[in-house]
């Protein structure tokens, strides 16, 4: 279950919700992902029975606040024995570098990833937060800032690997969401299919509703872990 490049988001409600899923795909080779929903309706308990199912657990909360804050938001995750953890890189480098000290200083260390500029911002709704640069040349900053702050890598969509891969060292690493099995028409726009996404140099695929809406999740993460090894 450790070595998969799958990473479900557990986009649920309730323990019961998830337990539910679990139950169909016990023994897969995947993780999972827990965001605010889920994180904020059950606390740690869902961390607690997502790991009697053995699964690894990327613990997506976006943390972005002042570095003493997240600092200790980082220790607290890093005490729930979770496998990935994340920040926003536009909490700058002061808050990047305690984020990283966070986990170095902990006996149970993440992967530490940072969130450069959310995929639901455009250009224009970028600009109207009042900066003047581009969203394309912020995000390439931003990737820089990431990685001379010790981030392990970044969550970005896969059509932006090749731009950013060239700026940073070849161990850095691109967790992508957007991945689409075929044409879907929902709120992601920038898709990319599975084997694209890691041709063009993605480390982790983050998949939620294709998996968790099949009507057999377990056959579906078998094929695509046979698609993209
Ligand atoms: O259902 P779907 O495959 O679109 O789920 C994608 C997951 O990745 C969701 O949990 C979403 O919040 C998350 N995500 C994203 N885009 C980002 C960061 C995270 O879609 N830039």
């Amino acid at each position: 279950m450790d070595n998969s490049k799958i990473i479900v988001a557990l986009d649920f409600e309730s323990l019961k919700e998830t337990e539910d899923f679990l139950k169909k795909v016990k023994g897969q080779n995947c993780r999972v992902k827990v965001g605010k929903e889920l994180f904020t309706n059950e606390g740690p308990n869902v961390i607690k029975l997502i790991q009697q199912y053995g699964f690894e657990i990327f613990l997506d909360l976006k943390f972005h606040d002042i570095p003493n804050t997240v600092s200790r938001a980082i220790k607290a995750s890093c005490n729930l024995g979770v496998w990935m953890v994340n920040v926003h890189a536009s909490g700058g480098k002061q808050m990047l570098l305690a984020a990283r000290e966070a986990v170095d200083s902990s006996s149970n260390k993440p992967i530490l990833i940072a969130v450069t500029i959310l995929t639901s911002y455009d250009n224009s709704s970028y600009q109207e937060l009042g900066f003047k640069n581009n969203l394309l040349d912020q995000i390439a900053y931003l990737t820089t800032l990431s990685e001379n702050s010790g981030m392990d890598g970044i969550v970005c969509s896969a059509n932006d690997i090749c731009s950013i891969k060239p700026l940073v060292k070849e161990k850095f690493q691109f967790v992508t969401p957007g991945i689409r099995l075929a044409n879907s028409n929902d709120d992601q726009k920038r898709v990319t299919t599975p084997e694209d996404a890691i041709t063009q140099g993605s480390n982790y695929l983050v998949i939620g509703r294709p998996i968790t809406s099949s009507e057999d999740p377990a056959a579906l993460i078998e094929k695509i872990n046979q698609k993209i090894n």
